[in-house]
């Protein structure tokens, strides 16, 4: 049995999860790591027959926005691995965000545009910032493609989803995503604010204030 909390009691994410952590005790490289696990991600993602109908809607209440819902299905209780799906209604797309953790992330349905972007002065971003950004190219997903998501490199992006139904992509990062502060970015502008996605099935603690 792996530890931490399972929001989806299926034996695919609990041997995905085993599998995960074995990977992560044995290997400290994290281009190694993703290496590794590409191949049981891509088993998990190419398997429909596991994901609850619940963890497949979207969430008006969403902290993203648009009704765009972050459903955490996994988490350590180290709150440094998360797997989660997030559903992104029809027509809608999400802020430029970064993630600020490395991990895989792969479309389980639907279909989904996605743009990258590349950001001057990464590191150290303050909400009021403005910064040089530029698009680093747009693509396609479809069921099935997923990518390795290395910061400060490729951190910076937003989806929109273009298929009639909701898009639902499966993310595996290395951090409490739904939870930690991070940063959406203006296109028009590079203006840098501070966000927090939320989860949609799990409250986050209090953010700790700026000096504690
Ligand atoms: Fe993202």
């Amino acid at each position: 049995m792996s530890g931490g909390e399972f929001f989806v009691q299926e034996p695919s994410v609990h041997a995905f999860i085993t599998e995960v952590q074995a990977v992560l005790e044995r290997e400290t490289d994290v281009s190694k790591r993703l290496a590794i696990l590409r191949t049981p991600y891509r088993k998990l993602l190419e398997d429909q027959s596991w994901l609850p109908e619940e963890f497949r809607q979207i969430n008006p209440n969403s902290g993203m926005g648009g009704g765009i819902a972050s459903w955490l299905l996994y988490q350590n209780l180290e709150k440094d691995l998360s797997l989660f799906s997030l559903v992104v209604p029809p027509g809608v797309t999400t802020p430029i965000h970064n993630h600020l953790a490395w991990g895989l992330v792969g479309l389980y349905q639907g279909e989904q545009e996605e743009e990258e972007f590349e950001v001057e002065h990464h590191d150290h971003l303050h909400p009021g910032d403005n910064v040089r950004m530029s698009r680093r190219f747009l693509r396609v997903l479809k069921p099935g493609e997923f990518y390795e998501l290395i910061p400060p490199y490729n951190d910076v992006h937003r989806i929109k989803t273009i298929s009639a139904e909701p898009s639902i992509s499966l993310h595996l990062l290395a951090n409490d995503t739904g939870c930690v502060v991070r940063q959406k970015f203006d296109a028009a502008t590079g203006r840098v604010d501070a966000f927090r996605s939320g989860w949609s099935n799990k409250p986050c603690p209090e953010p700790v204030a700026d000096g504690d």
